[in-house]
């Protein structure tokens, strides 16, 4: 099989693997008094160090979770619920992963109102228009992707959570595309924002790095102002209580560290398979599109998002499958219908083309026998989507 969707979820890393197995087979709570409890304890919150160490922030502002969805929504919910007095708004990019969107359009139905910003034509939020809008009345809380998970465009993290800073306005970063594929350090991204406004709030997710599935992570400033989803023991400085996940935390810094140690040299190679994907891709079917920024700078490493007018992405998902080629639309598909794509939609596609694109993503496991893979096949599987040959 040739899996092309590292976006999706990517191999766990044998390192963390064995970690996760050597903290599992301790027994111990880590809020018990006695010896094993302490000596879970001790492995917990070092792996809360390595962790901060990997995302560039104290510890303490390290709230463990089951993943991105629960972190999302731990932020966005977390800091609406203790905006700024006078506050009725938050500020919602057009092309955020669902777990945001949702998220916000639950609270809209609570009464928030929301204050969009239309992305570019290559999917990024336009700076300008994203510090217009935080500083306008009423913004209680802003979010925004570190790096957009289908189309692979980078923002420009730093500008836009200066301008919160400057607006007085807590902003969420969702860097669960980003973790491990961009240079991140919460501390530089907050800089010197004031207490409560600025970057407060960093997802992340494990299982997107080679950790298991069901680890994660929420970094909230010290002086962030979120209320809890979760209530009863207290854990975590009471963000998110519940007995904590010793053996996950181990695993998921195992490999942060790995990942993190590997990026530079990483994304070069992820960079140079990708480059001649999209090469190789655009060669045997002339009419694809690559969607996103074509600039490599401004593209997560590993991503490859292509338009292929007049093939339906179910279709040739299915073609590629067959032909064991693992893939993606980069939206969510229900009974194997996949909905247009609201990210390829937000670029000022339409809805025809935002049913007709692919997502390939290539990995740390990925080698150059996955692209020629898709390569001896994707122009006959094109030409079937699309009608050409039957
Ligand atoms: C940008 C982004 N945010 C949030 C999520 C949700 O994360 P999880 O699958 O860990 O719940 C994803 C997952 O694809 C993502 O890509």
């Amino acid at each position: 099989m040739h899996y092309l969707d590292h976006a999706a979820t990517t191999d766990l890393r044998p390192e963390a693997a064995d970690e996760w197995l050597r903290v599992a087979r301790a027994t111990g709570n880590a809020s018990s008094t006695h010896g094993a409890g302490q000596q879970a304890r001790r492995i917990l919150e070092e792996s809360r160090e390595r962790l901060a160490a990997m995302l560039g922030c104290d510890p303490i502002e390290v709230v463990l979770t089951s993943g991105g969805t629960e972190s999302v929504n731990l932020a966005v919910q977390g800091l609406w619920r203790s905006r700024p007095e006078g506050s009725d708004a938050i500020l919602l990019p057009d092309g955020e992963h669902h777990a945001t969107l949702d998220t916000v359009a639950a609270l809209a139905a609570d009464g928030a109102r929301v204050i969009a910003v239309g992305l570019d034509a290559v999917g990024r939020i336009p700076v300008d228009a994203f510090a217009a809008k935080v500083a306008s009345d009423g913004v209680g809380v802003a979010t925004a992707l570190m790096a957009n998970n289908e189309v692979g465009t980078v923002n420009d993290a730093a500008a836009l959570a200066a301008s919160a800073a400057a607006a007085r306005v807590p902003l969420h970063l969702d860097a669960v595309a980003a973790f491990g594929h961009l240079p991140l350090s919460f501390a530089v991204l907050r800089g010197d924002a004031p207490a409560g406004a600025g970057l407060v709030a960093l997802s992340v997710a494990g299982h997107k790095i080679g950790a298991p599935t069901g680890t994660g992570a929420l970094v909230v400033a010290r002086t962030a102002r979120l209320a809890p989803l979760l209530h009863g023991g207290g854990q975590q400085r009471g963000l998110r209580s519940g007995t904590q996940d010793v053996a996950g935390a181990a695993a998921f810094a195992v490999a942060a560290e790995l990942t993190i140690a590997e990026r530079a040299s990483e994304s070069a190679r992820l960079g140079a398979l990708r480059d001649r994907l999209v090469a190789g891709i655009l060669e045997r079917v002339p009419s694809a599109e690559l969607l996103g920024d074509p600039d490599a700078a401004g593209r997560l490493p590993g991503n490859a998002h292509l338009l292929f007018p007049g093939a339906p992405s179910e279709s040739l998902l299915f073609l590629l499958d067959v032909a064991g080629v693992s893939a993606s639309a980069g939206s969510a598909c229900q009974a194997g219908i996949a909905e247009p794509s609201h990210v390829v939609q937000a670029l000022g596609r339409s809805e025809t083309e935002a049913r007709s694109v692919i997502r390939f993503t290539v990995g740390r496991t990925s080698t150059e026998g996955d692209v020629d893979a898709v390569l001896a096949v994707i122009g006959d599987a094109y030409a079937r989507a699309s009608g050409a040959v039957r």
